[in-house]
């Protein structure tokens, strides 16, 4: 499958390096060549014997080792790589990669490279939290790194949370799709809503909802790795914007309808994920609400259904809606389909352990105009994305 397909794989010192030995056997196992380059402190882990032995490549480990062939190594290996993968990579080599630094045979090859790159990182909780890793992660995304995010359990120090590596697998994965992209929505527009509206009060307060806009981040993502090209529609929220994706900022349901309104009109597929206001408040205060009746009534007024006035003019466009509910899940979905003339409905119940707001997963219930019903199990937001999008795809071939 990666045949004809160069990889360097990094390897950064922690204990995960081991399971970069499985990694280089899966690529190998797919007839990619492998170049695995090691940090010092990987070494000290895992002997660069074995990685010789599993990609049958020289690993090369200090950048003033003899040359094996007359090439200068770290500029020949970044030249010929059509992915640079780093697996395990520790706080020390993002930093030193968000930072311009290039003190080793590792850092100075990325570098050197204009290839692809994706990272697993893997290390203890607390320095995977720290706000100096996070921001550097942030600066490596922006620059188009991509990332494999590490899983949560118990890590090696005997912690528990965010830090362990991602499995072998699951960077296999993302390295196949990198390579070998999926781009069957090119020539597609999609527009995505995503996160929540908020709906001023006065200049201090606003009203506003639990959404944190991943589910319709992840759509957007998702939509641009396979080729469409992409408007998102998004209320505050402290996500990035993906990579190639048009981003439109907007505050209140108001400003969502008219930003909504005008991208309609080029788009293929809508997918309406945000988390809109149902009412605002019927008169913003110019100044701030002082508190001096024991009691305050604030009248709220009907904020326009999006998604109904999208239903009205969609023509043959693909319309998706989401609906969280607390209660009568499926007979509340069903009747939003007909209300909205929805291709179909993701719908969501927020008492359900791994749906909601704010995590990384979903369990959901896909309902469409026939009122069939397919359940869909707990899975990462980005794997509901692409259900999403294939059944969106599905509707457009129809
Ligand atoms: O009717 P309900 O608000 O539960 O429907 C949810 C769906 O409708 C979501 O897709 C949401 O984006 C959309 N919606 C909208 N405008 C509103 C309220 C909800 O587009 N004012």
């Amino acid at each position: 499958m990666l045949k004809g397909k160069n990889i360097v794989l990094g390897v950064s010192g922690g204990i995960a390096a081991y399971k970069a030995c499985e990694l280089t056997s899966r690529l190998k196992k797919l007839n990619a060549n492998v170049d695995v380059i090691m940090t010092k402190s990987a070494a000290e882990f895992v002997t660069p014997l074995t990685f010789q032995s599993l990609s049958l490549n020289q690993v090369v480990t200090d950048m003033f080792d003899k040359p094996k062939y007359w090439e200068i190594e770290h500029i020949s290996l970044a030249k010929k790589a059509d992915i640079v993968v780093i697996a395990p990579a520790t706080a020390n080599v993002i930093g030193k990669l968000a930072n311009g630094i290039a003190d080793d045979m590792l850092t100075t090859t990325v570098m050197a490279s204009k290839a692809i790159k994706l990272i697993a990182p893997a290390m203890n909780t607390n320095m995977y939290e720290n706000p100096v890793v996070q921001k550097n992660i942030e600066t490596l995304k922006q620059l188009g790194y991509v990332f494999v995010e590490p899983g949560e359990g118990r890590l090696a120090c005997g912690d528990i949370g965010k830090g362990k590596l991602a499995e072998p697998e699951v960077i296999e994965l993302a390295i196949k799709e990198l390579l070998l992209p999926v781009r069957d929505l090119e020539g597609k527009t999609v527009l995505v809503t995503a996160g929540p509206t908020v709906e001023h009060l006065d200049p201090v307060r606003f009203i506003t909802n639990h959404s944190t806009g991943k589910m319709g981040f992840a759509v957007a993502e998702r939509a641009a790795r396979r080729g469409a090209k992409v408007v998102l529609i998004a209320g505050p929220t402290n996500l990035t914007a993906p990579q190639g994706v048009e981003r439109v900022d907007v505050q209140s349901a108001l400003e969502m309808k008219e930003a909504v309104m005008l991208h309609m009109k080029e788009a293929d597929i809508i997918i309406k994920s945000a988390a809109v206001a149902d009412y605002r408040p019927a008169e913003i205060s110019s100044e701030k609400i002082k508190k001096s009746e024991e009691e305050l009534t604030i009248k709220l007024e009907k904020n326009p259904d999006i998604l109904f006035e999208l239903g009205k003019v969609k023509g043959d466009r693909v319309l998706i809606g989401f609906a969280m509910e607390t209660q009568n899940l499926i007979e509340n979905a069903k009747a939003k389909v007909q209300k909205k003339n929805l291709d179909f409905i993701v719908a969501n119940d927020l008492r359900t352990e791994g749906a909601g707001f704010a995590g990384d997963t979903n369990v959901v219930k896909i309902i469409d105009r026939q009122g069939s019903i397919e359940e869909v199990p707990l899975m990462k937001k980005s794997e509901l994305a692409d259900i999403v999008l294939d059944r969106a795809l599905s509707v457009c071939n129809r």
